[in-house]
């Protein structure tokens, strides 16, 4: 019953999102600039388990709106949702309705990025036909969504999914996409975690422009990952970051992607970028700004790693927006 109700709400509510003029053809430079300013949300929300223990309240994308942002990137652990066919739980794709309405209620870009990289870098031949049904899946789902609905292949390939195995599958899983989707713009990102020194290893099919590059930036790793437990440097505590070698060398950085970017003719999404929590404030305000001004100064947009759970912009405790962060990403709002 429960989830007769939930499929019915999805349905009305995905009628409603994708109501109005058929999709246009937005370029993906035109996306990127639609896309300006977002954030990650949702990636490890109990929501998706058991939506009474939700931290994140669709109430929350007005705050979002309201704050400055434009997009929000949506981290999807969907292979935990997917049943030995491979096939979605209708009340996970039914919630995940109601965020993509709610979010375009709001005037959000939503990107659809799906999440379950550390599967997929660990155990390539398990996660393949997961991933690929997945796409089939939601493409044939959001067809007809208005274009503020992106589509992200997969968060950071790693591991197994060497540049050579990532780009078979870029393109496999883009021809699955195109069959419904001819002109939905798509983000796609190189291995090794996004890494920006694989850029020139991504091998993006020439004759598909409906493209948008992305790239993750956490580096120094030192520093922005000082503290934490799943990085193995991440024991030394006390990292600062602000000198003017420690700025001309992201500067640098952010120089040699748009170098590619323009040889490729491909607009960039800084998909994730920040400085986890254990790190000094004065150091990540310094960090956040710096990163999230200089994409912008490239024309890129960009999603800042993450709302809430770790890395906050947003305290679920207060409700109320971490300052000094949500500063360095808008300024005067
Ligand atoms: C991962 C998070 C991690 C973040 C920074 C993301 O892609 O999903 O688990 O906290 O990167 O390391």
């Amino acid at each position: 019953m429960v989830r007769i109700a939930y499929t019915l709400i999805a349905w009305i509510t995905l009628a409603l999102a994708t109501a109005g003029p058929a999709t246009a053809q937005v370029t993906p430079q035109a996306q990127v600039k639609m896309m300006g300013r977002g954030v990650n949300i949702l990636g490890y929300d109990p929501i998706w388990r058991d939506p009474a223990q939700a931290r994140f309240r669709l109430e929350h994308l007005a705050r979002i709106k309201k704050a400055g942002f434009d997009t929000v990137r949506v981290n999807l652990h969907a292979f935990e949702h997917m049943d030995a066919k491979n096939r979605i739980e209708p009340a996970w794709l039914a919630l995940l309705d109601r965020v993509v309405f709610a979010a375009l209620a709001q005037k959000l870009t939503i990107i659809l990025d799906e999440h379950n990289f550390s599967t997929c870098g660990e155990k390539a031949d398990a996660c393949k036909p997961r991933l690929m049904a997945f796409w089939r899946q939601i493409s044939r789902h959001y067809k007809d969504a208005d274009d503020g609905v992106v589509f992200e292949i997969l968060n950071e390939p790693n591991g197994q999914l060497s540049a050579a195995v990532w780009n078979r599958w870029l393109v496999e899983a883009l021809a699955i996409i195109r069959q419904t989707n001819p002109t939905r713009n798509v983000v796609i990102g190189p291995v090794f975690w996004n890494n920006i020194d694989y850029l020139n290893a991504l091998d993006l099919p020439k004759a598909d422009r409906h493209i948008i590059a992305t790239v993750h930036y956490y580096l120094p790793m030192e520093f922005t990952h000082q503290g934490a437990p799943w990085f193995s440097g991440g024991s030394r505590t006390g990292v600062t970051w602000g000198t003017p070698a420690e700025r001309s060398s992201m500067k640098k950085d952010f120089a040699l992607v748009q170098r590619w970017a323009k040889a490729h003719d491909r607009p960039i999404l800084l998909g994730e970028f920040g400085a986890y929590d254990k790190s000094d404030m004065a150091s990540r305000v310094a960090y956040t700004a710096a990163a999230a001004r200089e994409a912008e100064a490239l024309g890129w947009a960009w999603t800042y790693w993450q709302f809430d759970g770790d890395f906050i912009v947003f305290d679920m405790k207060t409700d109320n927006w971490v300052k000094p962060i949500h500063d360095a990403l808008v300024p005067g709002n």
